[in-house]
């Protein structure tokens, strides 16, 4: 198919990735059982999963969405952070759920997760559908990881290069000339 030419090789199967997500969201329930956990999504990337993850969670649950920025474009993170968009429901006293597709430097989850205790947040844990801790700078505790992945750069799964390839329903490593 011509818009998926840039694409190297299927890295993680949506059946791999459905089987794995549940899972998740069965440990979830029963770590935050007799609570209501506010999930808050990292837009844009974590749309997908958030959706799958929340469908598996079995309690009483409300979401909200984050956006900031730390890649402008390319393939490699800048170390810092900006934000877009904020939550519109108030965290104060909240156990919150960070929801990200994936953890690269932690840069991202690191200062995300610094910000909302500083504002009252009772608990912040983190789920991540993908992670690369070789790439790890910040020394950020991840609490649900879906899969470790090598440090290759990958698409799908709400997971961009440039806006592109999100929509794919596998995890894929790009072709390294897409990423020039
Ligand atoms: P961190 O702050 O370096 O951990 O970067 C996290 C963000 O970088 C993620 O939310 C993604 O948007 C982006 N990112 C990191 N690695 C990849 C990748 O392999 N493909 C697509 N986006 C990535
Ligand atoms: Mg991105």
């Amino acid at each position: 198919m011509e818009h998926t030419r840039l694409i190297e090789r299927v890295l993680i199967t949506e059946e791999q990735l459905s089987t794995r997500v549940k899972q998740m969201g069965e440990q979830i329930t029963k770590d935050y059982l007799g609570k209501q956990p506010l999930f808050v999504g990292i837009l844009k990337g974590a749309w997908m999963f958030l959706a799958d993850l929340t469908r598996y969670v079995d309690l009483n649950t409300e979401v909200d969405f984050m956006q900031v920025s730390s890649y402008f474009g390319g393939t490699e993170s800048v170390g810092t952070i900006t934000m877009i968009k904020d939550l519109t429901t108030s965290c104060k006293g909240k156990d919150i759920v960070l929801v990200e597709d994936i953890v690269d430097t932690g840069v991202t989850l690191d200062s995300l997760k610094t910000l909302l205790l500083e504002r009252g947040a009772h608990s912040v844990k983190i789920a991540t559908a993908l992670s690369k801790s070789s790439r790890r700078q910040k020394n950020v505790v991840i609490d649900y990881i879906g899969f470790e992945i090598p440090d290759e750069f990958v698409v799908g799964y709400g997971l961009d290069f440039d806006e592109k390839y999100r929509y794919l329903r596998d995890v894929c490593v790009l072709k390294e000339e897409a990423c020039k």
